[in-house]
């Protein structure tokens, strides 16, 4: 049986059991190793993706769910080329130390920016509040989602 997903506009397929967690699939069977394998049970954020535009945790969405919608991952965000703001923010602002973190943290602001283009700086902490980082950037990612907010409204 194959399971079929669209991730960033292209069709993935998949051997993997329905049960299987969509990061797994993303990573093994995909090629995009953005999303990280932190907890795997939905407590830090490194694994987030859009799932029909709405930061989740795909550690522990079943791919066979996933399938139901449209995944976007870091991958599709921006390119090398033509990073998407939030990209060149967090490169602006330094707000990455190890970079485990960042696809997630990044994935979960564009969800925040897209229901919220002008949040308050305690909407950014509070949307932000269950992504982790264990290097201790929380400062620079606040920064660097304002700077992304600020240019995405110019
Ligand atoms: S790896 Fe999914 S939330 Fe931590
Ligand atoms: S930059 Fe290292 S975990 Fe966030």
């Amino acid at each position: 049986m194959t399971v079929s997903l669209d991730v960033n506009g292209k069709r993935v397929d998949s051997p993997a059991a329905p049960e299987t967690p969509l990061l797994y699939v993303l990573r093994n069977d995909a090629g995009l190793n953005a999303a990280k394998y932190g907890c795997g049970i939905a407590q830090c954020g490194a694994c987030t993706v859009l799932f029909d535009g709405q930061a989740t945790r795909s550690c522990v969405l079943p791919c066979g769910a996933a399938a139901q919608g449209k995944v976007t991952t870091l991958e599709g965000l921006g390119t090398a080329d033509r990073l998407h703001p939030l990209q060149r923010a967090f490169i602006a602002e330094q707000a990455a130390q190890c970079g485990y973190c960042s696809s997630g943290m990044i994935l979960s602001a564009k969800a925040l920016l897209d229901r919220n283009p002008k949040p308050t700086e305690d909407q950014i902490k509070e949307a932000m509040a269950g992504n982790l980082c264990r290097c201790g950037t929380h400062t620079r990612i606040v920064k660097a989602i304002q700077r992304a907010a600020r240019e995405m409204q110019s």
